[in-house]
């Protein structure tokens, strides 16, 4: 991890976060980090143009205890490189919902099903310009 953390925050069920910024011209993939601590991911996002073996795809994890969980792909790609983008983010006890610029959604459960999440991490290559929560 090595992108801008945000620690104390309080995203809890019911709220809306929305994050938008610009990904590098050459970027390979960026990812959004959600989770209870900074060793632990309950939504981990990863839009790759071209990382791991994937291409223009949106990768979904958890981590937990120590290890990548079952990825999910799923949503459109409507990522630029070079290019602003803006990430929707909402949840329940039992699922997150990520909405992407292109009205495209992604469902991933929950699996820590906590209703409050307080460590939001940034990676790879972008810049987050605004971070709003609702
Ligand atoms: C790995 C990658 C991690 C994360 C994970 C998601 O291959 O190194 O950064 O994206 O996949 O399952």
């Amino acid at each position: 991890m090595n992108g801008m953390i945000v620690k104390n925050m309080s995203f809890k069920v019911g709220q809306t976060l929305t994050v938008v910024g610009v990904t590098k011209p050459d970027a390979s993939n960026f990812a959004v980090n959600i989770g209870p601590s900074e060793q632990e991911i309950t939504m981990h996002i990863n839009p790759r143009f071209n990382a791991h073996g994937d291409e223009n795809t949106v990768v979904c994890n958890s981590y937990q205890g120590g290890s990548w969980c079952e990825e999910h792909r799923e949503g459109g790609f409507p990522f630029v490189q070079g290019e602003e983008f803006k990430i929707v983010i909402e949840f329940t006890p039992t699922e997150f919902v990520v909405t992407l610029s292109d009205g495209s959604q992604i469902h991933f459960p929950n699996r820590m099903g906590a209703e409050k999440y307080s460590f939001i991490n940034f990676d790879g290559e972008a810049r987050i310009t605004s971070l709003e929560l609702k």
